[in-house]
């Protein structure tokens, strides 16, 4: 088949791990028989840097245009002082709300041979296996009036979600719940929040329509503290923007390292796949940043955006295959593992892939 992608590699280690992903895809469309047309282009500090807007106008115009598209990270500590509309993350806060990419799905699962890796004891893993369903479009991140006083003595945020909001998003949750373990835990505040009593109404009553779905509430603070003490016990996690950031982190610390959560932002047009992971400047440039996260979500698009299933069950598998090798980037070796750069992962994983025939599922 044809793909059309845009690469929009961005700030920090963005552009490492993006190079990586886009490899890949390479390497699958040989080895499938596809050709994937990848264009790239600029966002947030790299759009800075060249005098435009973090989010230009050609890049949304060209990411309008395409079958998906691979993103980075953006953020860069240089922009953290300007005016917010000049910081680099308003370019992804308004690349989701232009292509309505409400629906933010952050699996997180515990790679064999990494139990280690994490900071829990082995013994609290019975291999957690999660998919967090981030609300992506609404809360706080958009929600207005907005803004600070004048003389600095105050600022305010504004919550607000509408029922249709929670419906289709509580619908991406049990739908993606039908294709796991059937269960589909809603995560709110709704001992303080107002937002929060309308979302498990809402959830409830969609889940009604899902009655071979199991359905449980849980209070955003319990959950975060269930995520770190038995995080097992997770299949699908729904819930609105801002806890759904934070906790789509934590999920990434507890199965090891942030570095290997891939991503999908997914509305009703072109999908948007990017690490779950930001820009980590401390880092970027010395071929030490994990290029697996940005390798999922290269999987993650050919199965979303392409729907090219076996291609994306032979990338995951071959990542799963390279760890098992005993691979290792700084962020997930353990004493003294020999680590690899970010290239030397991407390069075993790509092999993988290549000269795996068994990873190649009915071929
Ligand atoms: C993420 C990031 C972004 C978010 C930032 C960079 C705006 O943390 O994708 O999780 O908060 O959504
Ligand atoms: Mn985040």
């Amino acid at each position: 088949m044809k793909g059309f992608s845009l690469l929009l590699p961005g700030d920090g280690v963005g552009p490492e791990v993006v190079a990586g992903a886009a490899s890949v895809l390479e390497t699958v469309a040989f080895r499938f028989g596809h050709q994937f047309d990848l264009h790239t282009g600029l966002i947030g500090a790299a759009a800075l840097r060249h005098n435009l807007a973090p989010l230009p106008d050609d890049t949304l115009a060209a990411a309008r245009d395409v079958n998906a598209i691979l993103l980075g990270a953006v953020g860069d500590p240089a922009f953290d002082k300007g005016d917010s509309s000049r910081r680099p993350e308003t370019a992804l806060l308004q690349i989701r709300r232009e292509l309505k990419l409400y629906a933010n799905l952050r699996p997180a699962k515990m790679w064999p041979g990494l139990e280690s890796a994490g900071p829990l004891k082995p013994s609290v893993f019975a291999g957690p296996d999660m998919l967090v369903v981030r609300e992506l479009t609404g809360g706080l991140y958009y929600g207005e009036p907005r803004g600070i006083a004048a003389d600095g003595s105050s600022a305010h945020n504004t919550m607000r979600y509408s029922r249709s909001e929670i419906e289709r998003i509580a619908r991406r949750a049990f739908d993606a719940a039908r294709l796991r373990r059937k269960r589909v835990t809603s995560v709110d505040k709704m001992n303080v929040l107002e937002t929060s009593r309308l979302w498990r109404q809402v959830v409830t009553e969609v889940a009604a329509g899902y009655p071979d779905v199991a359905l449980d509430h849980m209070l955003v603070d319990s959950c975060a503290m269930r995520i770190a003490l038995a995080p097992a016990s997770f299949d699908v996690i729904v819930t609105e923007n801002m806890f759904g950031d934070i906790l789509s982190d934590e999920a990434g610390a507890v199965v090891g390292s942030l570095g290997l959560l891939p991503a999908a932002s997914l509305g009703d047009g072109t999908g948007l796949f990017e690490p779950v992971h930001g820009s980590a400047p401390d880092i970027a440039g010395r071929n030490i940043a994990n290029p697996i996260g940005a390798i999922g979500s290269a999987a993650m698009l050919l199965r979303h955006a392409l729907g090219l299933e076996r291609e994306a069950a032979a990338v995951e598998s071959a990542i799963g295959a390279a760890l098992t090798a005993g691979h290792r980037t700084a962020d997930i070796a353990v004493g003294d593992e020999r680590r690899v750069g970010t290239k030397e992962m991407t390069a075993a994983i790509k092999s993988l892939i290549t000269h795996h025939s068994s990873l190649i599922v009915n071929p």
